[in-house]
């Protein structure tokens, strides 16, 4: 993006070329502006598109979890564009199991590209967030791959985009762990964060990768552990506690659900994912078409 308007050489090239066209320009001023400059913007746009922070969302579900998956897509999706957030999302499952999955998990590689496979045998707090974590690093290698943030999350959890990553916006990017705190006892510095949604800094997860202390201990309840391999190190020293904005499906009501919420947590089946989802309003806008009724 950058660059494209700094080669001022190629402007001055191409002056004769654009009084030859001077008639075109008469007859069609918006047409000849169009051509010629519509890739040129001032550097400071090109730097407003620039993102904040690049954020990878490893969703933890399983193979078999098709229907979800496709909720899930649709669910984040229609919260796009993320102002000045690059945000990847992937499903994190281990192996497949039979020839099914490798075909229709095949077509969901092609179709959507956003599935990973971590070499594992399918478990919950047998080590998966661990594989997950320390499987990035080599998965993104490189620079321009890296992510500032890696999020671990779950296929029973809604995201609510904007005051998620709003709350995210300005953080320092090293040495971070963002989640909602436990336990209650010590909210400015808790010792872990719960398992609906935690983030942690690229520069935690490298660590993770090559530490002994993760390595030794890979299996736990994994936000527990999460937190106790880091605080066993001295790390995560910039903690953000969103607290009781991300909580568990507490009914069906308007009071149930908080303004500011940044995520709910089990849901469990599409009962609750509907009631969330109307909650939210995610269908509202929706227009009158001959083509459909409700
Ligand atoms: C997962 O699959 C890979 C590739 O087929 C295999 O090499 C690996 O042993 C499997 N891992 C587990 C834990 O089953
Ligand atoms: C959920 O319900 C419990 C008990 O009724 C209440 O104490 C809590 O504040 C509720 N939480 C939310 C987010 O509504
Ligand atoms: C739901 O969304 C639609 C379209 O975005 C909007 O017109 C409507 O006012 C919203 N309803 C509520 C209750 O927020």
């Amino acid at each position: 993006m950058k660059g494209g308007c700094e080669n001022k050489a190629f402007l001055l090239l191409i002056i004769p070329l654009a009084i030859m066209c001077t008639y075109f320009l008469i007859s069609s001023p918006n047409n000849f502006q169009f051509l010629f400059f519509s890739n040129c913007h001032p550097n400071e746009v090109s730097d407003a598109d620039l993102p904040d922070f690049r954020l990878l969302i490893g969703i933890l579900t399983v193979p078999n979890n098709y229907k979800r998956r496709n909720l899930l897509r649709m669910a984040y999706d229609l919260q796009r564009p993320f102002p000045r957030a690059q945000v990847d999302m992937r499903f994190v499952f281990c192996n497949l199991t039979s020839d099914e999955q490798r075909e229709f998990i095949g077509m969901e590689i092609l179709a959507y590209n956003d599935i990973i496979i971590l070499n594992c045998k399918e478990n919950m707090n047998d080590g998966k967030t661990y594989t997950y974590f320390s499987s990035l690093p080599q998965m993104f290698e490189g620079e321009d791959k890296r992510y500032d943030y890696v999020m671990k999350t779950d296929d029973d959890t809604y995201l609510r985009f904007n005051n998620f990553l709003e709350s995210l916006r300005g953080k320092p990017k090293e040495d971070m762990y963002w989640g909602s705190g436990m336990p209650m006892l010590d909210q400015e510095n808790p010792p872990f964060m719960t398992g609906p949604g935690y983030i942690l800094s690229w520069d935690l997860v490298e660590w993770i990768a090559t530490s002994d202390i993760p390595r030794n201990e890979p299996v736990g309840p994994e936000d527990i552990y999460t937190g106790m391999w880091l605080n066993k190190a001295g790390k995560g020293i910039n903690r953000y506690n969103v607290g009781p904005r991300i909580y568990n499906f507490n009914g069906t009501e308007a009071k149930d659900f908080l303004p500011d919420t940044i995520a709910v947590h089990m849901l469990k089946n599409d009962f609750m994912w509907a009631v969330t989802l109307k909650h939210f309003n995610v269908t509202g806008a929706i227009k009158p078409s001959i083509l459909y009724h409700f």
